[in-house]
């Protein structure tokens, strides 16, 4: 007898997107989704987040472009890494069916394959504007902080930076050098899907929260199948 497992994503919220408009949104193809994950299981899963003591600490990386290091706790994904059988789950069903489905055709490729990491980012960092690097196809991030642990008069809340189509993806701007800038909301079960371009700027602005909390995020990449792609992934990167 197989056990039907129920879905942990939302199909019909995912099957209303208008594919047309991704593609052709300005400043670039972007959707933010509310409710993605059902909400027992965004319950669940964001009960059995992984642990800080499995993150490494990324502070002052080096980034090309002059661009401002993005300080925070890091932690990929690997199939022996001890995470919760609700997340490891939730990771399978993104790996195969419908959810890969829909982000081929997003993208009108299958040439791609996912990676996974999680991002828990303390008080006084942020994320430097910047548009990803070439060898990414898109990222879909997924917030895991609800109203009861996160006010968001402390921020976090990832912006996208409109530069009309003017600045090189080579450049370090500043957030005050985008004069369109448009916030996503990064508590409960909210996500922002976007493409990668050679003008997809976004970043965070410095969070200020108490010392004891974290913003806290789930990240799927969408990466080109390149053998550079293949090496990266060998050495976790
Ligand atoms: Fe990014």
């Amino acid at each position: 007898m197989t056990i039907r497992q129920d879905k942990i994503l939302n199909y019909s919220i995912l099957k209303q997107t208008n594919i047309e408009q991704f593609r052709n949104k300005k400043p670039f193809p972007f959707n933010q989704y509310s409710g993605l994950l059902k909400k027992g299981k965004y319950e669940q899963l964001r009960n059995e987040l992984p642990c800080t003591e499995l993150f490494e600490e990324q502070k002052g990386n080096y980034r090309r472009y002059g661009q401002a290091s993005h300080d925070r706790l890091s932690l990929d994904f690997s199939s022996n890494l001890a995470i919760s059988d609700n997340w490891k789950i939730f990771i399978e069903e993104l790996e195969s069916g419908q959810y890969r489905e829909f982000i081929c055709n997003l993208l009108k490729t299958n040439k791609f394959h996912f990676k996974y990491h999680w991002h828990y980012t303390p008080s006084a960092a942020s994320v430097s504007p910047h548009c990803d690097a070439e060898w990414k196809l898109g990222s879909h991030i997924f917030y895991f902080n609800s109203k009861d642990d996160w006010d968001q008069n402390w921020g976090g809340q990832t912006v996208i930076l409109d530069d009309e189509g003017k600045k090189s993806f080579k450049t370090a701007p500043k957030f005050n050098e985008f004069k369109r800038q448009i916030e996503i909301p990064c508590i409960d079960s909210h996500s922002l899907l976007f493409k990668r371009t050679d003008h997809s700027w976004h970043g965070v602005r410095r969070i200020q929260c108490p010392p004891n909390k974290l913003r806290k995020v789930f990240i799927v990449e969408f990466r080109q199948n390149k053998i550079s792609n293949t090496i990266r992934s060998w050495f976790q990167k």
